[in-house]
């Protein structure tokens, strides 16, 4: 099924996700489908848990959009292992629609995580790869992009953020 997109504003969004325990579960693999089809309903190469709502520690990743299978990653209890270089680019989130920013961010990441039946593999990427694993990651720390923008620019998003929930625009 697809979930709807949790916005800017959720505490679920700033909250430290919890680890997961258990896998290969029936409900853990549903889940993970649920998390590809809402990602690619929504048009994002990246999604968290805490963007449907769910406060644990699990992302996918898929920088084709759907259009290349072995581009597709799950990322459970994600760890940056190593970050090497540095990339300026503009980056946006599905919880914080129609804003984008440019962000510095590492060019090429290293990371361990468990995959859907428990085990523990480590990848690189580079690029757009590895700038979704950092902003992925990161929502699972309950941190957003804007945290990483002037507090200039992350005031004027919040304030128009606060003026679309008025009008009822932010849901
Ligand atoms: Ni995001």
């Amino acid at each position: 099924m697809v979930y709807p997109i949790v916005k800017y504003g959720d505490p679920v969004l700033e909250r430290r996700a919890a680890i997961v325990t258990e896998f290969d579960t029936p409900e853990l693999h549903q889940f993970l489908d649920d998390m590809f089809e809402s990602m690619y309903a929504a048009k994002g190469v990246g999604l968290a848990a805490p963007q449907i709502g769910v406060s644990r520690r699990i992302a996918v990743i898929d920088c084709s959009v759907g259009e290349v299978p072995a581009d597709k990653i799950v990322l459970i209890n994600p760890e940056i292992l190593k970050v090497e270089g540095k990339q300026k680019g503009e980056e946006g989130c599905l919880s914080i629609p129609g804003f984008r920013e440019e962000v510095r961010r590492g060019k090429r990441v290293t990371v361990r995580a468990h995959n859907a039946i428990g085990e523990v593999f480590e990848m690189t990427g580079e690029d757009l790869l590895a700038r979704a694993i950092q902003h992925e990651t990161d929502h699972l720390s309950g941190r957003l992009y804007i945290t990483h923008i002037s507090t200039l620019k992350r005031e004027l998003i919040r304030q128009k953020v606060r003026k679309l929930a008025k009008a009822g625009d932010w849901t």
